[in-house]
């Protein structure tokens, strides 16, 4: 399709403290989708950005002694840091106190509010600062907020409403019609069995400024700022100019792939797509709910102080590595363990020892058997049943790689590029060039060093957009420049007579950090 575009966003991050991998994860998730994008020449657009407003934000101004714009200020720079060092390419970066997205957010209220979507009523219930969620007495469990299990504070005030009950038949018809709306389907059940249970009830969508005044006026109301759920989803408008700049707003909306964690379905399968109804915008393609990362059997999450630092990971092992185990590890959909242990057993076996090592010994044999030179090989290259064998293998592991971003299940894409890497080790072991060598069979050691560069480059393209740096590296040993998905089919890519770069680690072998023997 000519016209075809790819827009992903992920969640906009709270900025009461500083990201840890949790964060990390939807971003670099976001990130790969948006580089194979790229690389097949889809027009793509990758959003992120900060949710600066709101009680947990203001609480954590208080507790630093600071202003919440100063807290905004500080924090923000901690995201955009992180997205630096981990290789983010995002088009965008929205923090929802910039005056772009205030001024659309007051025109939506305004609208919404002349048409009677939203109305003034008394609100008597209960609020969960830790997901700055409303609830009602029933849905408590215990007292507790149903979400993430603490106190939540009863609420007695008057405030504004949008209309949100009214949609709720039209929804469950338009997720029931829509397989493509939440993914994975079983999140799409998770939400039609709270939809077809409860009665939906008509959102609070704001906060009375004597209780909070860290937020956006209502433009029809100067006591109030709006709830900071409904000024965040629309987000991933105002970034992109809606009502503001259509042109470019209708190049990339509906967007295709949101990317949010299992945590925020609600607000995004419930809340996002009555909010954009009742504006007449049409609604995203796909909202596509990972798991957790854990420590253990809970949550990663700051207040349970079990997190994982990125950085520490990060300086230990390269953020290729990084990016790399979290793709790899997570099936998208489940949730994850994260455990240093897990990620140096990986690390060593599929990077240090399947790939880099592959490409440390091709590099040096040709040098060695091809006087540091791209031999020239004959169109009978490929005739040989393992050379056959093994070209089709390399030919298995793009189509699944390329399958596997349609239907988000990369880490099985990542798999089988990994297999095909095995078996490039294992058709060396086959054909013993440093023999064939040995027994003055020159071009046979040229085409088993050529098949074995080919199929590397062909890998390192598919893993290009997980492990820019180090992939980049692969392939300028090969006088290759960035990737062309359009030639993963096409053997010879590689010039005859290029000099090979020199053989590098690629991926230095790490150990476990050791236990300090007790002092005796
Ligand atoms: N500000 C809201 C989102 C508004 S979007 C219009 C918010 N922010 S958050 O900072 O608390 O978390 C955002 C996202 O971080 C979660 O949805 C999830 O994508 C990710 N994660 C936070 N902790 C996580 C894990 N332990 N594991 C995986 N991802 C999790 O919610």
């Amino acid at each position: 399709m000519a016209n075809k575009t790819y827009y992903v966003t992920t969640p906009i991050y709270y900025v009461n403290d500083k990201p840890h991998v949790g964060h990390a994860y939807t971003t670099i998730l976001a990130d790969v989708l948006a580089s194979y994008h790229r690389l097949l020449d889809i027009p793509t657009f990758f959003l992120t950005g900060t949710d600066e407003h709101g009680q947990k934000v203001q609480q954590a101004a208080d507790k630093n002694g600071i202003t919440a714009q100063e807290q905004c200020d500080q924090t923000v720079i901690r995201f955009q840091e992180l997205w630096k060092r981990l290789e983010i390419t995002n088009d965008d970066f929205i923090r929802t106190t910039e005056e772009r997205h205030k001024v659309i957010v007051q025109e939506v209220l305004q609208d919404l509010y002349d048409r009677d979507e939203i109305y003034r009523a008394e609100y008597e219930g209960w609020y969960c600062v830790g997901c700055e969620r409303f609830f009602t007495e029933k849905d408590l469990v215990d007292g507790n907020c149903p979400e993430c299990d603490k106190p939540a504070e009863a609420i007695q005030e008057t405030n504004y409403f949008f209309r949100m009950s009214k949609y709720q038949e039209w929804l469950i018809e338009y997720i029931e019609t829509h397989p493509e709306f939440i993914q994975p389907g079983f999140r799409a059940n998770e939400t039609l069995g709270f939809l077809k249970t409860k009665e939906l009830q008509d959102l609070c969508i704001s906060r009375p400024k004597s209780r909070l005044e860290w937020g956006i006026e209502l433009p029809f109301d100067e006591d109030f700022v709006t709830y900071v759920w409904f000024d965040a989803l629309l987000n991933y408008i105002t970034a992109i100019g809606y009502k503001r700049d259509d042109e470019h707003f209708s190049r990339w909306w509906p967007a295709t792939h949101q990317l949010i964690g299992k945590d925020i379905l609600t607000t995004h399968t419930v809340y996002w797509p009555t909010m954009l109804k009742a504006m007449g915008v049409p609604l995203p393609k796909t909202i596509f709910a990972h798991g957790w990362w854990l420590t253990g059997r809970t949550k990663m999450s700051k207040s349970l102080g079990n997190v994982v630092n990125p950085m520490e990971m990060i300086d230990r092992c390269g953020v290729d590595a990084f990016r790399y185990f979290l793709i790899a590890e997570m099936t998208l959909g489940q949730d994850a363990s994260f455990t240093e242990e897990a990620f140096v057993r990986r690390y060593n076996s599929d990077l240090a020892n399947d790939l880099g090592n592959l490409l440390s010994r091709t590099l040096s044999m040709l040098g060695r058997y091809c006087d540091g030179v791209f031999p020239k090989v004959g169109k009978n290259a490929l005739e040989g049943a393992p050379e056959k064998k093994l070209w089709e293998s390399v030919q298995q592991a793009v189509e699944e790689m390329e399958g596997s971003i349609d239907t988000m299940r990369l880490s099985q894409g990542l798999a089988a590029v990994l297999g095909a890497v095995r078996k490039v080790n294992k058709y060396f072991e086959i054909k013993q060039p440093w023999t064939l060598a040995k027994e003055g069979k020159t071009e046979e050691v040229g085409i088993t060093l050529v098949l074995a560069a080919e199929s590397l480059r062909v890998c390192a393209a598919l893993l290009y957009p997980v492990m820019p740096e180090r992939m980049g590296t692969l392939r300028t040993a090969f006088g290759l420049g960035k990737p062309e998905l359009a030639k993963l089919n096409t053997f010879g890519v590689i010039k005859a007579g290029t000099a090979v770069g020199k053989a590098e680690a690629l991926f230095p072998r790490v150990e476990l950090k050791k236990e300090e023997p007790a002092s005796p």
